[in-house]
């Protein structure tokens, strides 16, 4: 039998309401009633690691003065990292077979080309390193660029790993053989994005809350992040999504996500099997 110091107390009602509302008016994130146990769990788990025994003490810490780095862990213990390398093969084809061609013919014309992409929500990095190889394979002379894949998320636990870059094994799976030996090393601890990949991202914790000030870029993805966030944040995210975005730029969003009813500023784009968001130009 497994004997905690504290045993897990229940949660109230009240108790439930106040955490609930907390992390939605934070991250955005919007934790239906079936996800009381999970916000309770994840809760208990910060509690005994804060030495606090009530859900009510736990919550004035974390409102509290002294309260900013545990809201952090707190928020960053409920948010879900999954993710994987060249996740959604569809998309990843219309990027490199539609869009980017596109977007690098024009730009080439100029002196010294830029390019930006932003992978916002990137959790432990998968994304943008897939987004750096694929520019890296789509653009030869990329010595002659300026590239820049920021990549931010939510999660500090999710970004010092992908910060780290390197992966098990089987997170590998997605990747094909050229590409895995071109762009990793194996080492015992498993396969590390190579310093030629790493140098294209820049890696930020950011809250899609609030707007980072960054512009001017040419794709965006932001994938599986809004199905965590109700109609109203879901529509205040893509505004700001909107305002980073170059005339004509690209958003790409998870295969169940859906600019639908929440902005029609977008032409929707399908090749093949992949879908994309062009945003319109005025
Ligand atoms: C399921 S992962 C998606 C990862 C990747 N985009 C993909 O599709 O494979 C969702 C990520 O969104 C992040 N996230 C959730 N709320 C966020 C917020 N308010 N600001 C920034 N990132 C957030 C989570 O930390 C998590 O890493």
């Amino acid at each position: 039998m497994l004997i905690t110091a504290f045993p897990q107390p229940n949660i109230s009602e009240d108790e439930y309401h106040l955490l609930r509302d907390l992390v939605y008016a934070e991250s955005g994130i919007w934790l239906k009633d079936e996800k009381k146990n999970f916000l309770m769990n994840r809760a208990a788990r910060r509690m005994r690691e804060t030495n606090i025994s009530s859900y009510y003490r736990y919550y004035k810490l974390l409102t509290g003065p002294d309260g900013k780095k545990e809201l952090l862990d707190f928020l960053d213990a409920l948010t879900i990292n999954e993710t994987s390398f060249f996740r959604n093969r569809p998309q990843m084809d219309v990027l490199s077979r539609k869009v980017l061609p596109e977007i690098i013919k024009r730009k080439r014309k100029g002196e010294r080309p830029a390019l930006k992409m932003w992978s916002a929500g990137c959790s432990t990095g998968q994304e943008p390193y897939t987004l750096a190889i694929i520019l890296r394979e789509s653009i030869p002379d990329i010595r002659n660029w300026q590239i820049k894949v920021l990549a931010s998320d939510l999660s500090m636990t999710a970004l010092e790993a992908a910060g780290r870059g390197v992966y098990a094994p089987e997170k590998m799976e997605g990747i094909d053989e050229r590409l895995l030996g071109m762009y990793f090393c194996r080492d015992k601890s498993g396969y590390r994005v190579t310093d030629e990949i790493k140098r294209l991202v820049v890696f930020d914790h950011h809250n899609l809350m609030h707007d980072n000030g960054e512009r001017d870029f040419d794709v965006i993805f932001c994938r599986n992040v809004l199905i965590y966030f109700d109609g109203q944040t879901q529509k205040n995210v893509i505004g700001r999504l909107r305002k980073a975005l170059v005339p004509g730029g690209y958003l790409f969003l998870g295969h169940s996500e859906t600019l639908q009813g929440i902005d029609d500023s977008f032409t929707f784009i399908h090749h093949d099997k992949g879908t994309a968001y062009r945003k319109n130009c005025d």
